[in-house]
């Protein structure tokens, strides 16, 4: 019978966790968007230069993250932008990214057409 209440609070802090995240989506797209200058829209880069963050798994992303914030993983730029962003943002990056299909990013509609 033990059990129960700790199964009750897993799941209650699983819920809270599901709304947290909800709310917290617009200010990780807004996290998200910074790096959308050099890796393209939604991480989806042209040709391929920068590596896309579209569709990369998320341990990886935040992996090589904190690698480029502790200066052990060789970059030119990389490892300067990372310094700007706590670990937790990282997080939330790593997680926005993996979870936005990888593939040729929809047309953007031109002003005048
Ligand atoms: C000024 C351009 C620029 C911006 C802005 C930028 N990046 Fe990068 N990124 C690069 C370049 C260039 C590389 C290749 C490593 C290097 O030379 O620093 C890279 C590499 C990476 C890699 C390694 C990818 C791989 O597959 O090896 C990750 C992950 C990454 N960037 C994430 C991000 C995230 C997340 C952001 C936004 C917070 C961001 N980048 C913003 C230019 C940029």
């Amino acid at each position: 019978m033990r059990s129960i209440p700790a199964l009750t609070a897993i799941a209650l802090c699983a819920t809270i966790g599901a709304a947290a995240d909800a709310q917290d989506l617009q200010s990780t797209r807004g996290l998200a968007a910074t790096c959308a200058a050099c890796h393209g829209p939604d991480g989806v880069s042209v040709g391929g230069v920068p590596p896309a963050l579209a569709g990369q798994d998320k341990a990886e992303l935040l992996q090589r993250l904190k690698e480029f914030k502790a200066g052990t993983r060789p970059a030119t730029v990389m490892h300067q932008l990372a310094r700007g962003y706590s670990d937790e943002q990282l997080e939330r990056i790593a997680a926005y990214f993996s979870a936005v299909a990888a593939g040729p990013a929809p047309a953007a509609p031109r002003a005048g057409d």
